[in-house]
């Protein structure tokens, strides 16, 4: 899905953009799946964002350069899908479907619920970098609709105060 709202952060990661020699071994075992390296980097790219949380312009330049592609393709790939965080998000971060299922079910609702809770608005973190907040597109589960992820936690038939109590009982 393109991300009609991103936008490019300036935050460094810190620390040495190196994965671990368990991580690269993960790689190897991706690349090895594949006819082409190419075909490798989605899940490639997932894994550096699990380590560095975000996918900075230094850790896609690492991962083009180990995969041996091009930083245009990289940057091309990371852009193009809202998965990929091209800034920090909060700890939790809250993805609440606004696509036709969930908005025929109160998504538009539990969206604009969330923006006054948390005070923030589409891929915004709150101060305390607790949260961010993201309207996304159809994430298929429209049979469950509404529905909201947290991080890679999928929420559904949700009403607000399920989603809230969802929420206030994050650790
Ligand atoms: S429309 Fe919300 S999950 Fe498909």
């Amino acid at each position: 899905m393109a991300d009609k709202h991103s936008s490019v952060s300036l935050e460094k990661i810190e620390g040495p953009i190196v994965f671990s020699a368990e991580e690269l071994a993960i790689g190897e075992q991706y690349k090895s799946r594949y006819p082409e390296t190419k075909a490798a980097l989605m899940r490639t790219l997932w894994l550096a964002q699990k380590k560095w949380g975000w996918l900075s312009q230094e850790v896609q330049e690492y991962i083009a350069e180990l995969l041996g592609l091009s930083s245009a393709h990289v940057k091309g790939v990371a852009s193009f899908y809202t998965m990929y965080y091209k800034k920090p998000m909060g700890k939790y971060h809250v993805q609440v479907c606004t696509n036709i299922s969930c908005m025929l079910c109160g998504g538009e609702e539990l969206y604009e619920h969330f923006k006054q809770r948390f005070g923030i608005g589409h891929n915004q973190v709150t101060t305390d970098k607790r949260f961010s907040l993201e309207e996304v597109e159809c994430m298929g589960a429209c049979g469950y609709a509404p529905m909201m992820a947290i991080n890679e936690d999928y929420y559904e038939h949700l009403t607000i105060d399920s989603a809230d109590a969802i929420v206030n009982a994050l650790p």
